[in-house]
């Protein structure tokens, strides 16, 4: 294990501490019954490019809740089964879930093109937009809502990380809400089922 690998993994748990301390303020602010409480620092504005060339700002989706999802599309496990919990939650909400606007944002933006994403977005629901854009767009819009995310190294054998077109992203796993005007709402931690998602969801569209 050398320097850099316990540093990543610092920095992962570090970044796992401060969703922690949101998710709990979160949880505070709901048993108080707050209304409109304080937006914790999470979460801000982004210009970036959907899966079908068009570039975006979050004012494109203002008025509708947004579910934020961070991830790359190389991912084999833990990003399809957070959008397949997102796509479920829709579906679970009926006609509401039209006021609940689904993205995919990559934090590969090397391989995550606008043409890999036109292609995976769809996959899970017909609505989800996929956003990608320059490295450092992407490195703005993960600040703003303390995503961490690096390229992974390659395993024994497998030569130096990011030599080829496999290599893995690692990456914090949460699914941010955010309200109409792209404010802070909260944030589902992975593993968080569909059904818990669109309780919630259906909470805040109907307030
Ligand atoms: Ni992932």
């Amino acid at each position: 294990m050398n320097i850099s690998r316990i540093l990543r993994i610092v920095l992962m748990v570090l970044g796992g501490l401060v969703v922690a301390a949101v998710i709990a303020r979160w949880q505070l602010q709901s048993a108080d019954r707050m209304a409109a409480g304080p937006a914790a620092a999470v979460g801000g504005p982004f210009q970036l490019v959907d899966h079908t060339g068009r570039t975006v700002t979050d004012a494109d989706y203002r008025g509708k809740q947004l579910l934020i999802y961070f991830g790359y599309t190389f991912c084999p496990d833990v990003c399809p089964t957070e959008l397949a919990a997102m796509a479920q939650a829709l579906d679970r909400l009926g006609p509401a879930a039209d006021k609940v606007q689904p993205l995919f944002i990559t934090i590969d933006p090397a391989r995550d093109t606008v043409e890999k994403l036109a292609q995976y977005v769809p996959l899970f629901h017909p609505r989800m937009a996929g956003l990608t854009g320059t490295a450092e767009q992407i490195a703005t819009v993960a600040k703003a809502y303390r995503v961490y995310y690096a390229k992974a190294p390659a395993k024994a054998g497998e030569g130096k990380a990011g030599d080829d077109a496999t290599y893995m992203m690692d990456h914090s796993s949460f699914v941010y809400w955010m309200d109409g005007q792209n404010r802070f709402r909260g944030v589902f931690p992975a593993g968080t089922s569909a059904g818990e998602m669109a309780e919630k969801l259906r909470a805040g569209v109907a307030g």
